[in-house]
């Protein structure tokens, strides 16, 4: 398993340029499953989790060609396997994302349940309810969920009132409702970026998708759908760690090919806690920590458009730098503090409290040997260590590569003192 060495200390300046959205890409890269023509993909990042769902399609029975690092041409014309199997749920959770189109276009589907993970039990109850609510018999065999189309194989439209906002969810009930007979209407539907994103690309391939990006999404079915070519959007989350990496480095950073009005939340509460933020036109930011210094400001995590749960960790590394006492409440996920425990090794003052963990700052963060619990734990560690002085040791990076598209070198280019070291190096 790979480590990362970090030298911090070193404020980081320059220009990075922003990957395509993983939590776009992927279903996106699921949504090829719904039609037998052609979906071109561009500026799908090149990161472990896109390589997972590649391979995954190929497995379908799907040909994905590259002709280009973040170009993607799927094709499913012939479907063999109508399943994701355990080996890949395992890995990648997003793979259930493969049971909405594979069940609008086929009628059948087979998805390994995801059982727990790090950050917390995350079920697909609410995947299984909306896929009934459109007709699809659902049962439970050896651990895989089964679905299956009623009588003729298609869905039909219905009505779906998420209980809670499923990000995922949402997307699965989308794709699957593009195919069905008549209309379905998507309650308390999540309104992620990523969501509107595919929302865009399904309508391309001839879907009657609206009210994406709203609460309230509807469907009107159709026959069939074809191909088309769309470019997935920029990382948000990935924004956002650049913004935190130039204010934990006290550096000055221009970010290039993001969309400043999907960071709207976090852009906000940064400038809340002394980082300076200036959007230097629709696709650029510049950053730097205020000559004030930063101060302690709470969040609390919620569904978009409030604060996302992806960037809680990496603005828990910044208050450790904030003069003052945060609080940080985390409301999506249980377990999802795993990262402080590692920042305290490192000198930090965290307490946690159930779902809250309570910053005091500042503290003059020291290198020490960590480990990486998950991706966006990863995200904060990496953060953590470009701040503290000496060296610190990140075990077990393959959960940052999930997501983050070479962000070692990436950070280098500037000015960073990271390596990765390989399992034989160590
Ligand atoms: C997606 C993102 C992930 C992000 C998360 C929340 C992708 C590939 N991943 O994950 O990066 O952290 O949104 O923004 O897009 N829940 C249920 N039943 C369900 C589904 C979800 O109870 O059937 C609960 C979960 O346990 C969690 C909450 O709903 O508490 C939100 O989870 P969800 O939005 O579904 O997360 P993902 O879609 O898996």
């Amino acid at each position: 398993m790979d480590k990362f060495l970090i030298t911090g200390g070193l404020p980081l300046s320059g220009r990075v340029v922003v990957s395509g959205a993983k939590n776009s890409a992927l279903p996106c890269m699921a949504a090829a499953v719904l039609t037998p023509e052609t979906v071109t993909l561009h500026n799908v990042p090149y990161v472990r989790d896109c390589l997972t769902q590649r391979r995954l399609l190929e497995d379908l029975g799907a040909t994905v060609l590259v002709p280009e690092l973040r170009t993607h041409k799927i094709t499913a014309t012939p479907i063999e396997l109508f399943e994701a199997p355990y080996e890949l749920v395992k890995t990648m959770r997003a793979s259930v994302l493969a049971l909405g189109p594979l069940l609008a276009r086929f009628g059948k589907a087979k998805v390994s349940l995801p059982g727990g993970c790090a950050i917390g039990t995350r079920p697909i109850d609410l995947h299984l309810e909306g896929l009934k609510a459109l007709g699809a018999e659902v049962t439970l065999e050896a651990g895989d969920v089964v679905a299956r189309a009623p009588k003729r194989g298609r869905l039909r439209g219905g009505e779906m009132h998420f209980e809670k906002v499923t990000v995922t969810g949402t997307e699965n009930l989308l794709m699957a409702a593009t195919l069905a007979e008549g209309k379905t209407v998507l309650h308390n539907a999540a309104r992620e970026p990523e969501v509107s994103d595919l929302a865009e690309l399904l309508n391309r391939m001839g879907a009657r998708v609206r009210g994406a990006g709203s609460p309230t999404i509807t469907i009107e079915g159709v026959e069939a759908l074809g191909g088309a070519e769309h470019t997935i959007i920029p990382d948000r989350i990935e924004t956002g760690t650049f913004l935190i990496a130039a204010a934990i480095t006290g550096g000055e950073l221009e970010i290039k090919d993001c969309v400043p009005e999907h960071s709207g939340i976090v852009i906000a509460h940064l400038r809340e806690a002394g980082v300076e933020i200036e959007e230097v036109n629709q696709s650029t930011l510049r950053v730097r920590r205020s000559s004030k210094g930063l101060v302690a400001r709470d969040v609390v995590t919620e569904p978009h458009p409030r604060f996302p749960t992806d960037m809680q960790a990496q603005y828990m590394a910044l208050m450790t730098q904030a003069e003052g006492r945060s609080m940080i409440t985390e409301t999506i996920f249980e377990n999802r503090f795993m990262h402080a425990s590692e920042m305290q090794r490192m000198g930090a003052q965290i307490h946690i409290d159930g779902r809250i963990a309570t910053v005091e700052g500042p503290t003059q963060l020291m290198g020490a040997r960590v480990q990486a619990s998950d991706l966006r734990a990863s995200a904060c560690l990496v953060l953590a260590g470009l701040a503290a002085s000496g060296e610190t040791i990140i075990d077990r990076v393959y959960h940052i590569d999930r997501g983050y598209e070479k962000i070692e070198m990436k950070l280098r280019a500037l000015g960073a003192d990271i390596e990765r070291l390989k399992e034989s190096e160590v």
